[in-house]
C-alpha cells in the first residue's frame, strides 16, 4: 500500500479544502485544479494548479500529472475524463456514471431502470415542449420542473402549482417535471465504495425544516427515524452506489414519504453538505472515506460518536465584502461547538461561507445549541 499516491481533485472549493485537511494526517500529496489561487483549498494543498475544470486541455494537462483523480464537483468536463481513463488512469467517480449523473434525466432514467425508487418524472426538451405537455393534460398541477444540467442549491428547480406559476416560475432549457413528493422528511445518506468492492454507510441525516420560511434551518444525526427505516435508507443508499459502480463517496438525498417509503432524490458522487457533521461527531469523516474510496484503501468505520447537528453559515442579506464572524467568540467559548470558516474573500447574501457543527450529548442538547448558533453567529462585511 502506497501512502503518497499523488491525488488530484478537479475544484478547490470548501469540500476540495476539507479533503486536503484529511489528506494532511497522512501527508498526502493532494492538488487541486481551480480558477483562482485565493479559493478556499488552495492554502492547504501543496499544489494548486490554476485553470479550468470546465476545459478539456486544463484537465487533460492537470489529470496526466496525477496518479489518482478525483472531484469535489460534478460539473467538470467529461471528454477528457474518459480520454484520460481510455490512457489508464485512476478515476474515481469514473467518468461513466459521472455523465449519467451530471444529467438529472439520465439520472433519474438510471434511478428507473435499475427500480430504486423515485418520483414519478417525464424528461422534455425544454420548457416548451414542458408547457405543451401540460396544455394537453399529460402533466398534472401540483408539478416539480428541474432543469437537466448545472442546477445546484436549489436553483434549477421550480414548484409549479397553476397556470399563474407557469408564466412565472418556469426555468428555461432541457428539463424534468416529477411528481411532488408527499414528504415525511428529507433524508441524506452517504455511502462508500471502494475498489475491492468494499461498502458502508454513514448513518442518515435528516434535513429539518423551519416551519415559517420552509428552508432547511439545520442537519440532524441521527435522523429521528425507526431503526427499521435507518436500515432501509442506508441499503438503499449502498445499493445505489453499486450500481453506479463507484468509488469514493456517494450522497444518495432521499425522501420518507407519508407512507413510510423511501424514494431516492438525486445522488451526488462526493463529498456533500450534509456529510459535514462527520469531522467531528464519526469515527471516520466523509473526507477521510473518499480518499479511502479512491485510493482503494480499506474504508473507516462510519460510526456516529454522538449526536450532531450542522448549521450552514449564509451570508446575512445586506452584506458584501470582506467577511466578518459575528458572534464568534461567544461561539468559541461554548463546548461542542466546531465554527468551520471556508476562507472565501467576499461574503454575498446566501453565499456559503462556512458551517457550523454541534455535538452534545442528546439530540435534544444539540438541537438546543444549533439553535443558539443560528441566533449568535452571522457572517456580515466588515464596512
Ligand atoms: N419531487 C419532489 N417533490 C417534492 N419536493 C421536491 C421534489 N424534488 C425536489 N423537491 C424539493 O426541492 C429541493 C431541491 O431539489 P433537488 O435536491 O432535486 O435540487 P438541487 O438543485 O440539487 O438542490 P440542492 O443543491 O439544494 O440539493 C429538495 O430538497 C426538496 O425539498
Ligand atoms: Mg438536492
Amino acid at each position: 500500500m502506497k501512502i503518497d499516491q499523488k491525488t488530484g481533485i478537479l475544484g478547490g472549493g470548501q469540500l476540495g479544502k476539507m479533503l486536503a485537511l484529511a489528506a494532511g494526517k497522512w501527508h498526502l500529496p493532494l492538488w487541486a485544479l481551480d480558477a483562482d489561487a485565493n479559493f478556499p483549498a488552495a492554502p492547504y494543498v501543496p499544489r494548486f494548479v490554476e485553470g479550468d475544470f470546465k476545459n478539456k486541455e486544463d484537465v487533460l494537462a492537470f489529470g496526466r500529472e496525477v496518479d489518482v483523480l478525483t472531484i469535489e464537483i460534478e460539473h467538470v468536463n467529461i471528454e477528457a475524463l474518459h480520454q484520460l481513463e481510455a490512457e489508464g488512469k485512476r478515476i474515481h467517480p469514473r467518468p461513466g456514471a459521472l455523465e449519467i449523473i451530471k444529467d438529472k434525466g439520465r439520472q433519474k432514467q438510471f434511478f428507473a431502470d435499475h427500480g430504486f425508487p423515485t418520483a414519478p418524472f417525464t424528461v422534455f426538451e425544454d420548457e416548451k415542449a414542458l408547457l405543451r405537455a401540460v396544455e394537453a393534460g399529460e402533466v398534472a398541477f401540483p408539478f416539480v420542473q428541474k432543469t437537466t444540467t448545472a442546477g445546484y442549491d436549489g436553483r434549477g428547480v421550480s414548484i409549479i402549482r397553476s397556470v399563474e406559476d407557469l408564466e412565472t416560475r418556469l426555468l428555461e432549457g432541457t428539463c424534468l417535471a416529477e411528481e411532488l413528493a408527499p414528504i415525511d422528511k428529507e433524508l441524506a445518506v452517504i455511502a462508500a465504495r471502494n475498489e475491492r468492492g468494499e461498502l458502508a454507510a454513514f448513518p442518515a441525516v435528516e434535513m429539518v425544516f423551519n416551519p415559517d420560511a420552509n428552508l432547511v434551518e439545520l442537519l440532524l444525526c441521527p435522523a429521528q427515524i425507526s431503526p427499521a427505516v435507518e436500515a432501509a435508507a442506508e441499503n438503499l443508499a449502498k445499493a445505489v452506489i453499486e450500481a453506479f459502480d463507484l468509488c469514493g463517496l456517494l450522497a444518495v438525498e432521499l425522501f420518507l414519504t407519508q407512507t413510510g417509503e423511501i424514494w431516492v432524490n438525486e445522488v451526488a458522487p462526493r463529498p456533500h453538505n450534509s456529510g459535514h457533521h462527520t469531522i467531528e461527531a464519526c469515527v471516520t469523516s466523509q473526507f477521510e472515506q473518499h480518499l479511502r474510496g479512491v485510493l482503494n484503501w480499506p474504508l473507516g468505520s462510519t460510526e456516529l460518536v454522538r449526536p450532531a447537528a450542522m448549521v450552514n453559515l449564509l451570508g446575512a442579506e445586506g452584506y458584501e465584502g470582506a467577511p466578518v464572524f459575528e458572534g464568534l467568540e461567544e461561539c468559541l467559548r461554548t463546548p461542542g461547538v466546531y465554527v468551520h470558516n471556508y476562507g472565501k474573500t467576499t461574503t454575498k447574501p446566501f453565499r456559503k461561507m462556512g458551517h457550523v457543527t454541534v455535538v452534545g450529548e442528546s439530540v435534544q442538547e444539540v438541537l438546543h445549541k444549533a439553535h443558539w448558533v443560528k441566533d449568535h453567529l452571522r457572517v456580515i462585511a466588515a464596512s
